[in-house]
């Protein structure tokens, strides 16, 4: 028999648009890193890719470039990589965080890290454990960022993804490949497998923030924050985490009603 888990209240925010929203994330993750700096401890984030945090780098460097907000005490541990592109590919996720965040800010490149996307069959499982033990070497993820995929994947767990899955090779979904398709200039070009944390990883972060802008969301954030958890949507298991909030703008968030927060 299986036991549905309690949900916890959910934590849901609304913004006008994506950059007042990132704004707020942004101040929260920097009170993180000076609040850890004090103590002379590390921040660990987990970071994603794509769009939907750009906004959030953007300040995040501005924090760093006109209020004195050091990285130095900082690690990340990005959620994923591509299957067969070298870190110098322009498509690599390797590359986007150099673009996008850390070549603009104080941040030690070997306290930086992202799946390699490039290794043998043979290699990836062990790439995959060691990934896994770095995070608990620096004493787990303290502030964890999500997107959301169409498929409901966060990370690149595509659904099924289960509860206690880890870092791991992974197929893409259909759905994502075909997002990812005018990026690659065709959905011949993207790469059918990635490495991702999992979910267990995922769950296992003191703080989670899954954002979400645009009405492409609308359908699969409804279904995240509506349906029980399930491995069927892998980003509805964050409601059982006591600090996961979803962060959205007015037009992903447009298909909830009052009830479902
Ligand atoms: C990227 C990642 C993915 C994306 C998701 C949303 O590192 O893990 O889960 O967050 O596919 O992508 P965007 O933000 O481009 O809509």
């Amino acid at each position: 028999m299986s036991i549905m888990p309690e949900l916890h209240p959910l934590n849901l925010h609304v913004h006008p648009d994506a950059k007042t929203a990132s704004q707020e994330l942004a101040q929260e993750i920097a009170a993180c890193i000076r609040e850890r700096a004090n103590q002379g401890q590390r921040c660990v984030l987990g970071l994603a890719t794509g769009s939907s945090p750009l906004p959030l780098y953007a300040e995040l460097v501005r924090l760093h470039q006109e209020d004195n907000l050091s990285f130095g005490n900082v690690v990340t541990f990005n959620l994923d990589e591509y299957c067969g592109l070298s870190p110098d590919s322009p498509l690599s996720y390797f590359d986007f965080m150099q673009k996008n965040l850390f070549s603009h800010i104080d941040i030690p490149a070997e306290q930086t890290h992202i799946p390699n996307g490039l290794l043998g069959k043979e290699e990836i499982a062990a790439h995959c454990q060691q990934y896994e033990q770095h995070i608990e070497d620096e004493g787990g993820i303290d502030f964890q960022i999500l997107g959301i995929g169409r498929t409901g994947h966060i990370g690149f767990n595509e659904p099924p993804s289960g509860l206690n899955s880890k870092t791991r090779l992974v197929v893409l979904d259909e759905i994502t490949r075909q997002d990812a398709a005018s990026d690659f200039g065709g959905i011949e070009n993207v790469p059918s497998q990635a490495i991702t944390m999992g979910i267990a990883t995922i769950m296992k972060a003191r703080r989670i923030v899954l954002m979400a802008w645009g009405s492409k969301k609308a359908e699969i954030i409804q279904k995240a924050l509506t349906s029980p958890p399930s491995p069927n949507i892998p980003a509805s298991f964050l409601k059982t985490h006591p600090q996961a909030s979803f962060l959205l703008d007015t037009t992903a968030a447009a298909l909830l009603t009052p009830a479902d927060s």
